[in-house]
């Protein structure tokens, strides 16, 4: 921490830390660090480093999605750009507290803009730019954001994606709800289905949870700029001109090259809010995680430097996009809070084959690869040779995060990857694997190994990071000493998590902090051997985690019920290969139209795309299972777990079903499946 700006140091006094607890029962819960203290995070990742002489430093070798598309931006060049984005936000009326939403590829701009939001003090909130038009358009009203900062064009492989075109439309979509929202305050946000809001209702969760209760909505539409990538994606401006609406867009070249190149700082207080991040919950509507200045400052910068172990020779690569929380900790801000040069990719690992990561490692000489299972999942199925082409040498350290890897995987990326035969003695092995386990809501690595440090197990995250406490509870909420299996928490407050759920505090203290009193409940389940390793089994709550991204059941039965032919669905995880988990749909149709119906393709056709539409391809159901009816306890209860063995095969261990209001539902459900 003495490395960092500080423009006030924070009062000794908290530094207690063991006072605080997870308790409900004695009060509300306010996680608050370094009480007292101003900074400011973009200060601490660029001007640090260029006032004691490292401007010439490579901040990014930028790749684009095409080989040939490169660009190298250097310290200097890096705060020479976020000042002029800075200054831009600013004449626009951002200032500190106020919202920038940013919704744009993988370009030296993205990181950019979240840097010079955090120099003037705006709130940024990155919507991954693969969710579609509604998606973007729900994490946009609560409140509107004065500026929203976008791309024209991008191509992700060989197609190209008219990000531009999903704004529009998703501006559409907002003002439509501002102007409901004028009318009727309490009128639910727009990716939830009413009928289906309804019925999450009659389950219990309250109408707060479930968004209907919408903060301090700023009324209006953001001021829209619009980053030209014309040569990268292809489309030049003239493709954008139908949708241009003149007065609200802005392209990003006609006013950002013409900015001074310094801004002033806006210092700001150890607990101001950093960023908002959406991610999926256990209801429809997702939930705004909001991290603060200083704790998170500390938190990623100690963790970057420990668990990827950095030296100023690396070269550090997270092929994670900064629209999720790992893109935020580990691409935005962690390697630049140490100085770490980077590699930025835009594109895919398969195109234009699937060596290009490989290739990238070699051409940039990376020492410290950081991906998610799926993808070396993924990348496993394609073969041995499209690694072995290529060198790899300079790699000494390999990441995951996102999801458990399987051992099959890890033995891959550790032999293959790593090129490390699995006889070889600890202690001459060329990269050491780190298994970083974390969430949106933690901010940084909670249990990881330490590379050179931590013997490694394939498959485990092994053991907490340094101040984190977790522990495994049973099913009544009682710590299990020793080897076992339970729900993870966490016991103590560590700096980088996050502070609350934007605009509903009860929700934050109702999802984290009521289930086991005393806790931070993860919803994950782990399990801990005799060494006390963790090994993370998965989700135990109503989130799916598919190829590492957090979609929430409700989220996919909200959208599926939205269309006209659906009149029910159930949604539970399926094992699969690649994806680690795959969305497993149970669809009951409107009355009349038969289980399965005359055209069971087309049909399915749809909702697939009514899927795609609320939320975005990653969402994709794998399966639509044709069902009659759902099992429901008397109460109405849908029995997800009897739904779950059946999607799996397991139908003749369903355990017991006595208190199904119809057992014949089940035998119906079993003769559907694969129909
Ligand atoms: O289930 C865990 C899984 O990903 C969830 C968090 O997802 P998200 O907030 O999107 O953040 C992902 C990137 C930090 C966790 O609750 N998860 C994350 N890392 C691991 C993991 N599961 C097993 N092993 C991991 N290393």
């Amino acid at each position: 921490m003495e490395e960092f700006h500080w423009t006030k140091k924070w009062e000794k006094k908290n530094a207690d830390f063991h006072k605080w607890n997870f308790d409900l029962s004695k009060g509300p819960i306010h996680i608050s660090w370094f009480n007292g203290a101003e900074t400011n995070v973009c200060y601490n990742c660029l001007d640090r480093h260029v006032e004691a002489g490292e401007g010439d430093r490579v901040c990014f070798y930028w790749e684009g999605n095409d080989p040939g598309q490169e660009r190298t931006v250097t310290y200097q060049e890096m705060l020479d750009l976020v000042c002029q984005i800075g200054n831009y936000l600013r004449s626009q009326g951002a200032g500190p507290d106020d919202e920038v939403a940013i919704y744009m590829p993988m370009i030296p701009e993205l990181p950019a803009t979240m840097l010079a939001c955090s120099r003037i003090g705006a709130i940024f909130s990155v919507v991954f730019a693969g969710f579609s038009a509604e998606s973007l358009g729900g994490r946009l009203t609560s409140p509107v954001p004065k500026v929203l900062v976008t791309c024209s064009a991008v191509r992700r492989g060989a197609k190209p994606i008219e990000l531009k075109k999903i704004v529009d439309e998703a501006l559409e979509i907002v003002e439509q709800s501002v102007a409901t929202q004028a009318v009727d305050p309490s009128a639910s946000t727009p990716h939830m289905h009413q009928a289906y809001s309804n019925r999450r209702l009659a389950e219990g969760l309250s109408s707060a949870a479930l968004g209907g209760e919408d903060g301090s909505g700023r009324k209006g539409v953001p001021h829209v700029l619009v980053f030209d990538h014309t040569q990268a994606s292809g489309l030049g401006r003239d493709k954008f001109q139908a949708g241009w609406v003149e007065g609200r867009d802005v392209w990003w070249q006609d006013v950002i090259p013409s900015q001074p190149t310094t801004c002033e700082v806006t210092w700001r207080a150890a607990e101001d809010t950093l960023f908002k991040l959406y991610t999926s919950g256990s209801t429809g509507q997702p939930k705004g995680v909001l991290h603060t200045t200083a704790g998170y400052m500390a938190g990623i910068a100690l963790t970057y430097k420990y668990v990827f172990d950095h030296r100023p020779t690396d070269v550090f690569w997270c092929t994670a996009d900064c629209g999720w929380i790992t893109g935020h900790s580990y691409v935005s801000f962690g390697p630049m809070l140490n100085g770490a040069t980077q590699i930025l990719f835009e594109g895919i690992p398969t195109y234009p084959d699937a060596g290009r990561w490989w290739e990238l490692v070699d051409k940039y000489q990376c020492t410290v690869f950081y991906t998610a299972p799926t993808a070396i999942r993924a990348l496993m199925a394609q073969g041995d040779q499209w690694v072995k082409k290529y060198k790899r040498s300079s790699v000494r350290i390999l990441g995951t995060v996102g999801e458990p890897i399987n051992p099959e995987a890890w033995w891959w990326y550790y032999d293959v990857v790593g090129e490390k035969r699995a006889d070889i003695v600890v202690g001459e092995k060329r990269a050491d694997i780190v298994d970083t386990w974390w969430q949106t809501e933690t901010g940084m690595h909670m249990i990881t190994p330490l590379p050179g440090c931590t013997p490694l197990k394939a498959g485990a995250a092994s053991l907490p990071f340094f101040g984190v406490e977790p522990a495994l509870l049973d099913q009544a909420g009682n710590e299990i000493e020793g080897p076992g299996q339970g729900y993870l928490v966490i016991k103590r407050p560590w700096p980088a998590m996050m502070r609350t759920v934007a605009g509903d505090h009860a929700r934050f203290e109702q999802t984290y902090f009521s289930q086991y009193k005393g806790y931070y409940f993860t919803g994950d389940g782990a399990r801990r051997d005799e060494d006390g390793y963790y090994w993370i089994t998965g989700r135990v709550d109503d989130v799916i985690n598919v190829s590492g991204h957090r979609i929430g059941t409700a989220e996919v039965e909200s959208a599926l019920v939205g269309h006209h032919l659906c009149a029910e669905a159930a949604v539970v995880p399926l094992d699969h290969p690649i994806k680690g988990t795959a969305i497993y749909a149970y669809v009951t149709l409107m009355e009349g139209l038969g289980h399965p119906p005359d055209d069971p393709e087309a049909v399915r056709k749809e909702l697939v795309k009514a899927v795609r539409k609320a939320i975005g391809p990653i969402a994709t159901p794998d399966v639509i299972h044709w069902a009659p009816a759902l099992p429901k306890t008397r109460s109405g209860k849908i029995m997800r777990r009897v739904l779950r063995k059946i999607a799996s095969g397991h139908e003749s261990k369903l355990g017991d079903i006595s208190t199904l209001a119809d057992p014949g539902v089940v035998k119906a459900l079993i003769e559907l499946r694969g129909k």
